[in-house]
């Protein structure tokens, strides 16, 4: 398999994100440092199963402070030092982990990620943000730290389970709607080829999304001004995945649900092109993501979003569309909100 490259810049930081077959690993063999996987990644990717390495539980519960002090702990006991390098193979979670903790680490340690997880690929393990939930609030605690290096493996994701690529897939998809009108042609024309996972299609899917994300936080790499269009559908996803506990949706499932409430409350609120709004309604069905719910109180989302740690002074500001590519930042009416929860 080729391998293909795209380089950036965040902030202070070059970051490549390389795509290609296992082998890309190989060029790591004599790197120093911690390989940390999780439960799940641990047997892939035989390239780096001679360094060190740390295996965490797979799952959210991952994605804490103590987490993060048992990892500072193996790099004291392995002698990492500063120029050494912190491995993360494993999604979201792990990806996210490993960061902190690279970042942490001597203030700052190499960092290299190798994605396991559509998720991963085409949004976590992008764009240097790093985190882990504390005190109930998901991601409170974090840093901004991109890695050096990203290896993106597609032929890894042969294994992953339809659900959890279709999460990924809820981000390819807000993706294309922010800022890649091809994309969401592919999405649309070629959805069977896309769900079996096609290699040629996979790769050019991972590869758009990678570049748009890239795009957008190589401009603004701290949040201050359009890389919360990233956030599309989240503050409504972010709310239901609260509400539930983290349980029954996978995060790509939430993100879907939020996208169709955002183009909802866009359009009632007279911002988003309603034409634009059903097209897009449309591809997230055709991929079987739920649209609608009725087992959720609209009254306990609301509530979860202006709990949301984005929200300033209980006030919610969302990412909303005009049409594709036109994505802007706004408060909305809560009767808006409201109207469109209770409906949907
Ligand atoms: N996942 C959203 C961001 O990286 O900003």
């Amino acid at each position: 398999m080729l391998t293909r490259a795209l380089r950036y810049r965040f902030g202070g930081y070059d970051s490549a994100v390389r795509l290609g077959d296992e082998q890309l690993l190989r060029q790591n063999a004599d790197l120093r440092g911690l390989v940390v996987w999780d439960e799940n990644t641990a047997s892939l990717l035989a390239p780096l199963h001679h360094l060190p390495s740390a295996v965490v539980p797979p799952g959210e519960r991952t994605k804490s402070i103590d987490t993060v002090a048992e990892l500072l702990e193996r790099c004291v006991q392995e002698s990492l030092e500063r120029d050494s390098t912190i491995v993360a193979v494993g999604g979201g979670v792990v990806c996210d982990v490993a960061a902190l903790v690279a970042s942490l680490y001597m203030r700052g340690t190499r960092l290299v990620l190798v994605p396991t997880t559509l998720l991963a690929m085409v949004d976590a393990a992008l764009g240097g943000k790093t985190g882990v939930n504390f005190s109930g609030y998901k991601n409170l605690v974090g840093t901004f730290y991109p890695a050096e290096q990203i290896f993106i493996v597609p032929s890894v994701l042969d294994t992953l389970p339809q659900r959890e690529y279709l999460s990924g897939l809820a981000e390819v998809i807000k993706t294309a709607m922010l800022g890649d009108p091809e994309l969401f042609e592919l999405l649309d024309q070629r959805a069977e080829a896309v769900l079996a996972r096609e290699p040629a299609v996979l790769e050019e899917l991972i590869l758009r999304s990678v570049a748009v994300k890239g795009q957008i936080v190589q401009q603004d790499f701290t949040e201050r001004g359009g890389r919360e269009w990233l956030n599309l559908g989240h503050t409504f996803a972010h709310a239901l995945e609260s509400v539930a506990g983290f349980e029954g949706w996978t995060h790509g499932e939430a993100v879907a649900w939020g996208i169709a409430q955002a183009l909802r409350c866009g359009e009632r609120a007279g911002i988003t092109d309603p034409a634009y709004a059903e097209t897009a309604i449309g591809l997230l069905r055709r991929y079987g993501f739920r649209c609608k719910i009725e087992d959720v109180s609209p009254h306990a989302l609301i509530d979860a979003m202006q709990r949301d740690k984005k929200a300033r002074g209980g006030r919610v500001r969302f990412v909303l569309q005009r049409r594709p590519g036109e994505t802007e930042l706004r408060e909305l009416n809560p009767q808006i909100v409201r109207s469109v929860l209770m409906g949907s």
